[in-house]
């Protein structure tokens, strides 16, 4: 069985709560329930922190055993070498995620240290990108 985790950044602990028009109006937990549920032959599992090392921590502690990790790091996205640093460090293919669409908003938004690093981008489809995500890393 595939093992995928999905780490989410900064602030994405308020979804369904912060900024409704842009993240919409439901809670991560909600949303996972049913990914997980949808996604069967898949051990899903989530990890959410405000804070950088800990999710460096995290990358290190998954990132040589786990077949895949979903990350969203919100606005680190923007402005971390060292999560950039620990993606290029792990052997786990990393997919970078993002629920708005980041190209259509402030131009500090444009640039992801972390996109060179990664398998690949998902942005702009709402919550359902995690299962864009996951989908895709379990295509070979
Ligand atoms: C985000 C986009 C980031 O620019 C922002 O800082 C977030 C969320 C997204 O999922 O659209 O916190 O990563």
């Amino acid at each position: 069985m595939s093992r995928i985790i999905i780490i989410n950044g900064p602030n994405l602990n308020l979804l369904g709560v912060r900024e409704k028009g842009i993240y919409g109006d439901q809670r991560f937990e909600t949303y996972f329930e049913r990914l997980r549920a949808q996604v069967a032959g898949v051990e899903l599992s989530y990890f959410q922190s405000n804070h950088e090392g800990a999710i460096i921590d995290k990358i290190h502690e998954v990132g040589f055993s786990d077949d895949g990790i979903v990350l969203n790091a919100g606005a680190y996205t923007h402005t971390s070498l060292a999560i950039a640093d620990a993606i290029a460090a792990v052997t786990t293919p990393v997919v970078e995620v993002h629920i708005s669409n980041v190209y259509a908003r402030e131009p500090y938004r444009h640039h992801s240290y972390l996109a060179k690093n990664c398998k690949g981008v998902i942005c702009g489809f709402g919550l359902d990108g995690y299962r864009l995500a996951v989908e895709s890393l379990l295509t070979k």
